[in-house]
């Protein structure tokens, strides 16, 4: 099956740099943006030039080497180039992928460039492939649990292979689904304030020939409590060992409807969004956004002046209300007590 993926690099190295797929300007225009400091990578990574857990994870794990090449050019001392590194793993707060892939390439600084670029490389690669077997599982899982028929999805946010270094986490299963016949329509969830529904979940749906309607935020658990949503896939962003999943804001709505009506809520994510280190959900930093992304559209004010901005890019789903988290080594049953503490443990 040919597939969007195929000509599609969400992020790639580039010798010198790090060329990027511009997501701020996707639909409208493919354009691509090379990044040869830590500068434009942590303002990329802040724009959201290059976003998704897993995707924040790879070019992390490059940015390590960014830093490196830009310490020999500049001449910075060792404490400088630490201190680049550090801003590229600060860059965003949420998605564990981001410190993630910073330390794992970081912990190869000592070897060289090439062995830190073919770390960050592994880290691409190794993406790639998870999201492949996340597709798998994810899709025999819902296929075994849902009506004998082509099935109505609902997704939130970008899940995607624009999220990720290819396929996608969420939007992986959906694709193994369509692969297999059993996806009838898509719930795209435009997602408030950036639009990363509407404007790259749609994108890469109409692309993969998946039908799709968008709808807004709002609309997302009347259209699952009307009855017209069969199972609802997501990503994540960061899992503490208990299950709460932190995703982009909206995706509690959407977990409490699926609970109210008794369909499936499925968490899609590689194991490298997962943080042990967390016992639950209430230590994971949110990320608070520019309260100018819900004060204004477009460039132009929208609401009153004297109303402030309330902005927190994710939120946190309680684990009694995952149905099922869905990573490459297989499926846990998140509300009935299989958490990711406690398969790590076992
Ligand atoms: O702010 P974003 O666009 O980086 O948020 C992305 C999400 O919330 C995704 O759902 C999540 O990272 C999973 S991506 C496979």
């Amino acid at each position: 099956m040919g597939d969007m993926t195929d000509d599609v690099r969400t992020v790639e190295w580039a010798g010198d740099g790090l060329r990027l797929l511009d997501q701020t300007v996707l639909p409208g225009r493919v354009e691509h943006v090379v990044v040869r400091d830590v500068e434009g990578l942590v303002d990329a990574i802040r724009r959201l030039v290059v976003r998704g857990a897993p995707a924040l994870g790879v070019a992390g794990a490059f940015g390590v080497a960014i830093a490196m090449l830009q310490a020999e050019r500049e001449g910075w001392d060792d404490a400088a180039r630490g201190a680049a590194i550090a801003r590229v793993r600060e860059a965003r707060p949420t998605a564990v992928n981001l410190a993630a892939g910073v330390d794992r390439a970081a912990a190869l600084v000592g070897k060289g460039v090439d062995a830190v670029v073919a770390e960050a490389q592994a880290v691409l690669d190794e993406d790639v492939r998870g999201n492949r077997a996340i597709g798998a599982f994810g899709a025999d899982w819902i296929t075994a649990r849902t009506p004998d028929r082509p099935l109505r999805i609902l997704t939130h946010c970008n899940a995607g292979a624009l999220a990720t270094a290819g396929w996608g986490t969420a939007l992986g299963v959906v694709r193994e689904l369509h692969g297999r016949g059993r996806v009838e329509k898509v719930y795209a969830d435009e997602t408030r304030p950036l639009l990363q529904g509407a404007r790259l979940t749609a994108w890469e749906l109409v692309r993969a020939g998946i039908p799709c309607l968008v709808q807004a935020d709002g609309a997302a658990p009347s259209t699952v409590l009307r009855g017209l949503v069969d199972v609802a896939v997501i990503g994540a962003d960061r899992i503490a060992a208990n299950g709460d999943t932190a995703n982009k804001i909206g995706s509690v709505g959407v977990a409490l409807a699926c609970a109210a009506v008794g369909i499936p809520l499925v968490v899609a994510a590689p194991w490298s969004t997962v943080d042990l280190a967390l016992a639950s959900g209430d230590r994971i930093p949110i990320e608070e956004r520019d309260p100018d992304e819900v004060l204004a559209w477009g460039g132009t004010r929208t609401a009153p002046g004297g109303a402030e901005g309330f902005n927190p890019a994710f939120d946190v789903t309680p684990a009694r209300l995952v149905t099922a988290l869905v990573t490459e080594t297989g499926v846990l049953e998140v509300a009935k007590g299989e958490t990711p503490g406690r398969a790590a443990r076992t």
